[in-house]
Formats: C-alpha cells, structure tokens, sequence
C-alpha cells in the first residue's frame, strides 16, 4: 500500500462485541503493516467473539480489557493510554456502542477512554441492516458526527446473519485507508455539506421519461472527498447506478420536483450547498394515465418549467456557501458567468460537455472555477482528483468568508 500517513503513528484501536470482531485481527495485522504502533482495547462483549490472546499475538502488546485491573493499570493506565494514542479507532462498533458513546458513558474501560483522550476518534460500525437504519441508531450517529468524531463505513453486502445490505464494517485495508486520511487536515470538520448529483427523470407516461446522461459520478465523488475533508455529507441523488460513498447520507430522488423538495428539507445547519445534478430545467406539463399510444407522424408535447434548485437554495435565509456546475457545449466561460451571476453564487464550476476527456458519463473532468474577483482551472484529471481539489478550494474559501 502507498503511504498511509500511519508510518510510525500510535494507534488504539478499540474492538466492541460483534462478529465483525474476527476481522479486527487482520486489521491489526495491516495496521502495523505500514508502520503503525497498536494497542488493542477490548470491550467485555469483544472477548466472546475473540480473545484478547489472539490480538495480543497480532499486536504483540498486552491487550488491555478492564478498568478495573490493578496490574494492567499499574503497566500503562488508562489516562495514559489515553495521552499516548494519536487517534482511536473502534471496529467494530456496535450498535450498543455508538449508543454508550453519543451520551458519553464511561462504564468500561474503553469508554472511560474515549472521553479521557484528546486524539480523534473514528469508528467503523457494524451490525444488522434493520439495526443499521433504525431511527436510534442514525441519531446517535448523527450526535457522534457533528462531535467531530469520523464515522467510516458501515458498507453494503452479505451480513454474518443471513441478510443483505448496509451494515458491513468496512474491509481493513479500506479501514487503513480512511484512518490515514485522519491525520490530513479536515478543514471541514463539524461542518454540513449538501450536494445534489445525478440525472433527474421527468415522466411522460407510466413507462417513459425525459433524463440526460449524467451518472452521477462527479457528484458522488464530491460527496467522498467532502466526507474526507471532515463534514457530515448529505447527497441528494438523481436515478444512478453507483454505491453510495461509506458514511454518506444518501437521499434518493427521481424528478426535479422531488429533487426541489428533498434539498430545501435539508437546508437547516447546512453550510455548504454544491448543485452537481444534471437537472431537467422541463417537465411534461401533463403525465399520460395509460401509456401513450402511437398515432400521427408527429406527436407534440408541452412542457412547462421546473422550479431552479440552485436559485432557491441561493435566495434561501440563512443561505449555505452556494455553489453551482455549468455543463455547456460552447463558450463555456460567458454562459457560466452568466449563470453564477443570474444565480447569485458563491462559486461556479463549469465544465464542457459533449466532448472527450469531461462532463457526462466520463471517469476524467476538467472545472473551469468563477468567483467574483477569479479565475482558475482545475484538472484535467480524474473525477475523484478533481472533486479533492474542489472541496479544498471551496473549504478555503468558505473559511476566509
Ligand atoms: O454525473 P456525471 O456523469 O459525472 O457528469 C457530471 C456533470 C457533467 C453532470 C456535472 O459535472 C455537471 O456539470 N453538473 C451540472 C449539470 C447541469 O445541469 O448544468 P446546467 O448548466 O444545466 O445547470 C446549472 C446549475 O443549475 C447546476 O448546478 C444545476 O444543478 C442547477 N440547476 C439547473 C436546473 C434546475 N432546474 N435546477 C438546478 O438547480
């Protein structure tokens, strides 16, 4: 693996009781693959998925259990533990301990430590998709993230209980990765960020609909990077085939008046709006019941405007740091200054479309970036490169304001 960031870095990792808890072994194993120097806490749910023998072969270090363990504390206490780690990261985590967390209990030894460290503090939940997405979970998720406190994952596939979908912690070296990212800066932390990405779909009759060709990517990859740079991200999207990135809110939406609805319903606390969606600026004014039938040579549709997402959010009060995309076929710079300034934003980023190498379907961009007193370029290069220069940007420039 390329460098990590965590050559030499002094890693806790902190395991809660879960059958996801096997994998942690591997995790330490990677972990200190790249140079990294862990202790392993465990919660006494942990010890009956794993023993602590096992990660104390892996760690090659005494693996610390109890708070209540005189020797233990005699060889490395628990606040020095917690002053001697430079980041936390607790995987699994389960539901019980997202819970234990977000009202800040110390009823064991690594809860005790949370709240007795200054590191950052990550935590890779797993559990039962249903567990996952009930309404007590996600708030005590939400509480945790706008703590500041990184939430990695959970990813979607086959669960240890026979189910599928979300739940999954996170593989280890996709564990490693993101742990990495902690030691960059987060210059969004505690920070909300909204983005739309992806067509919307307008429909004609039961079976058919008017769209465009964007899939999404460069949206979703705004969303990951946003997620990196530290904020809570909500991405509001249009019909597309992609996962959504790990510790995203993913909002699903089909047309542009659902598209409307969702993004002005999550405008409260949010700080950065950036409009990515290829919305249709029409619709048909009339839905067909049945599906339509053919008939004449010619068939007529009349269509009738849709309400402008960007504008809104930009005319809304408290209004979030706004910025747009301008995807045009010519003259790129005039239509995209025409558009930040009719739109009143913060930023545009304009790209070309229909052409190689940037805009619709392609994994490359290149972002003409307008604010009022510059100019710049960005890329060309991958979509993911991109998007991580992007928020970069818009973070900086969101701060100085
Ligand atoms: O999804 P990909 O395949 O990766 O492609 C990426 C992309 C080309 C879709 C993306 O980079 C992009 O350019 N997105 C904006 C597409 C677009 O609709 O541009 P526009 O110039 O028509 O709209 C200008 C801005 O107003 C956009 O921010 C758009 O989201 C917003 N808008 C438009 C119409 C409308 N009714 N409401 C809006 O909010």
């Amino acid at each position: 693996m390329s460098d990590t960031g965590l050559q030499g870095r002094r890693i806790i990792l902190g395991v809660s009781g879960g059958i996801a808890a096997y994998k942690s072994a591997d995790l330490v194993r990677r972990l200190r693959e790249v140079g990294a120097d862990v202790r392993v806490v465990m919660t006494r749910a942990a010890t009956e998925f794993v023993t602590p023998l096992t990660f104390q072969a892996v760690s090659g270090q005494p693996v610390h259990t109890s708070l209540l363990d005189s020797d233990a504390e005699a060889a490395m206490g628990h606040i020095e533990l917690a002053r001697w780690a430079e980041a936390v990261l607790i995987a699994p985590a389960s539901a019980d301990l997202l819970a234990r967390l977000a009202v800040g209990r110390a009823d064991d030894l690594l809860t005790t430590l949370v709240l007795a460290t200054e590191a950052p503090l990550a935590v890779a939940p797993a559990m039962n998709r249903v567990m996952w997405s009930h309404p007590a979970v996600a708030a005590n998720v939400h509480v945790l993230e706008r703590r500041g406190v990184a939430i990695l994952g959970p990813g979607s596939g086959d669960q240890a209980c026979g189910e599928q979908g979300a739940g999954r912690m996170l593989e280890p070296l996709d564990l490693v990765r993101r742990l990495g990212s902690l030691f960059g800066p987060r210059p969004l932390q505690g920070k909300t960020v909204v983005i739309t990405a992806g067509p919307t779909r307008e429909p004609l009759d039961p079976v058919r609909f008017i769209s465009n060709r964007s899939s999404g990517r460069m949206g979703f990859a705004l969303a990951a990077a946003a997620r990196d740079a530290g904020a809570a991200v909500h991405l509001v999207s249009g019909p597309v085939s992609l996962p959504t990135p790990a510790g995203v809110r993913r909002l699903d939406v089909e047309t542009a008046g659902e598209m409307h609805e969702t993004v002005m319903g999550t405008l409260d606390g949010c700080d950065i709006f950036i409009g990515c969606a290829a919305v249709a600026d029409y619709r048909p004014a009339t839905v067909a019941a049945g599906k339509l039938k053919k008939g004449d040579q010619r068939m007529q549709v009349d269509m009738e405007r849709n309400p402008d997402i960007l504008a809104a959010v930009a005319a809304s009060s408290p209004r979030p740091y706004t910025v747009g995309f301008a995807a045009e076929t010519d003259d790129l710079q005039g239509h995209a200054e025409a558009k930040r300034l009719a739109k009143r934003l913060d930023l545009i980023a304009a790209n070309l479309v229909g052409v190689p190498g940037s805009g619709f379907e392609v994994a490359d961009n290149r972002l003409w970036l307008r604010w009022q007193g510059g100019d710049c370029w960005l890329g060309p290069a991958s979509k993911e490169q991109v998007a991580s220069e992007l928020i970069a940007f818009i973070a900086e420039r969101f701060n100085r304001e």
